[in-house]
């Protein structure tokens, strides 16, 4: 290559590139996370922490509420906001006593803390733990299983299991049955099924009773546009649930009766079942809090209410990156975002950095459980003990991971509300 052409390349690379170099993403604390960050130090807290904020959990059971068909009762979804004070919280400002659980620990605690709910299971638990929720839910509990408690039933041959437990136990069992709408995660699909099930049900009418359906639409929109809209999925999956009603009620019509519950719909699909929906009852959960998996243009009107705030424990200029080279160095000098660096106290959560804004993880370093790396492009005012925030990506496991959950409002720290217990002994 001639000496001049070398030159014009060479300089169009360089510019190329500076032209490339990311631009500053970072900004202080806005004032609301500024707030939170002189509410945490004046409590002296100094560790991470799953912060609630109420008021905001208010506003979106308010919205809630009014996108639910005039028709259609609420179900609160417990495994998306695992928390007893938390669940009271939202039963009052829904209006509902009706739960669903999916796990047998968290069910006891429900029937335990709400005798007066009523406890939808929302997914077939193995027989062994329907038995040990009855060897541990106390027998002078004004909570009575045999009418507040549906367990979810997927297929024949559990339902005879849960018969022998009826029988074992001499108890009554009432019995919901899961049907396949569409996502195939498991439940009825044919009539065949639901007859095989009807009729032992109508056999055993001492031990067991039918009670409803469940049916999950959770891949309603999910599909790419090209291959099913969301409207076409969403007609779909409810003519297999009315067609399901009508088998029922034109078959098995000493079944049916206007008490039964007709259960399906989840945080992304709830406001989409209006009145002519088949189904009675709708259920959501995530939404109350909404982690980011539910930044859906569906869901715009709900607000971020769960945030993790965590301590900076250390607080440098730069990045360095171990190692001979001065990879640190140089990454800084190309991307500003890379010139500050913050080591957090914990890390590697189901969770996004929230603010300050632009605090991004640093992949070549990697993650950490006990102390992890964040970037940004200044300090932002920010030292060690101050608190950097993230919000969940999910709130099923998240809540559960950080001991008591500081419910705040306007005032401060009002509340600490332990999360559920995944569980002792059994
Ligand atoms: C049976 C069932 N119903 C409803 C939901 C919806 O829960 P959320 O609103 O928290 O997404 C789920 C979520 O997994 C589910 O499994």
């Amino acid at each position: 290559m001639k000496r001049r052409n070398f030159l014009l390349a060479s300089t169009g690379l360089l510019l190329g590139g500076w032209l490339l170099k990311p631009n500053d993403k970072g900004a202080p604390h806005s004032d609301y996370f500024s707030h939170l960050n002189t509410v945490l130090r004046e409590n002296r807290i100094a560790r991470p922490l799953l912060i609630l904020d109420r008021e905001k959990l208010k506003q979106n059971c308010t919205t809630l509420i009014q996108n639910i068909a005039p028709n259609k009762n609420f179900r609160i979804v417990a495994k998306s906001l695992p928390s007893i004070p938390l669940l009271g919280e939202i039963m009052s400002l829904t209006h509902t006593h009706r739960i669903m659980t999916f796990h047998q620990p968290f069910t006891n605690a429900v029937a335990l803390a709400y005798p007066q709910s009523d406890i939808l299971l929302g997914k077939p638990l193995p027989v062994d733990a329907a038995e040990n929720f009855y060897l541990l839910h106390p027998t002078q509990s004004n909570f009575i299983p045999d009418l507040q408690l549906q367990w979810l039933i997927d297929s024949a041959e559990r339902l005879h299991q849960y018969l022998a437990l009826a029988q074992k136990l001499d108890k009554k069992l009432q019995i919901n049955i899961e049907l396949d709408v569409g996502l195939h995660r498991g439940g009825l699909k044919t009539f065949e099924q639901l007859n095989e099930c009807l009729t032992l049900i109508s056999q055993h009418s001492k031990y067991l009773r039918f009670s409803g359906f469940m049916g999950y639409d959770a891949h309603v929109g999910k599909l790419p546009s090209f291959i099913e809209s969301a409207d076409t999925s969403l007609r779909k999956a409810q003519m297999v649930y009315a067609g399901f009603i009508d088998h029922l009620r034109n078959q098995f019509s000493a079944l049916y009766h206007d008490e039964l519950t007709f259960n399906g719909a989840g945080s992304p699909t709830f406001f989409l079942h209006d009145e002519r929906s088949p189904l009675n009852e709708l259920s959501a959960g995530s939404c109350l809090v909404k982690p980011t998996d539910f930044d859906l243009p569906s869901l715009s009107q709900f607000v971020p209410a769960a945030f993790i705030a965590s301590p900076i424990i250390k607080s440098q200029p730069g990045v360095e990156i171990p190692g001979p080279l001065p990879i640190g160095d140089a990454w800084a000098l190309w991307d500003v975002n890379r010139r500050h660096t913050f080591f957090i106290y914990g890390g590697n959560w189901l969770a996004k950095p929230e603010s300050p804004a632009g605090m991004q993880r640093n992949s070549l370093y990697g993650v950490s459980s006990n102390q992890m790396m964040f970037n940004e492009s200044a300090a932002y005012g920010l030292q060690a003990n101050d608190f950097v925030f993230f919000r969940p990506t999910q709130s099923e496991s998240v809540l559960l991971q950080f001991g008591d959950i500081a419910a705040l409002d306007a005032d401060g720290i009002v509340n600490w509300w332990a999360p559920l217990e995944q569980g002792h002994g059994y």
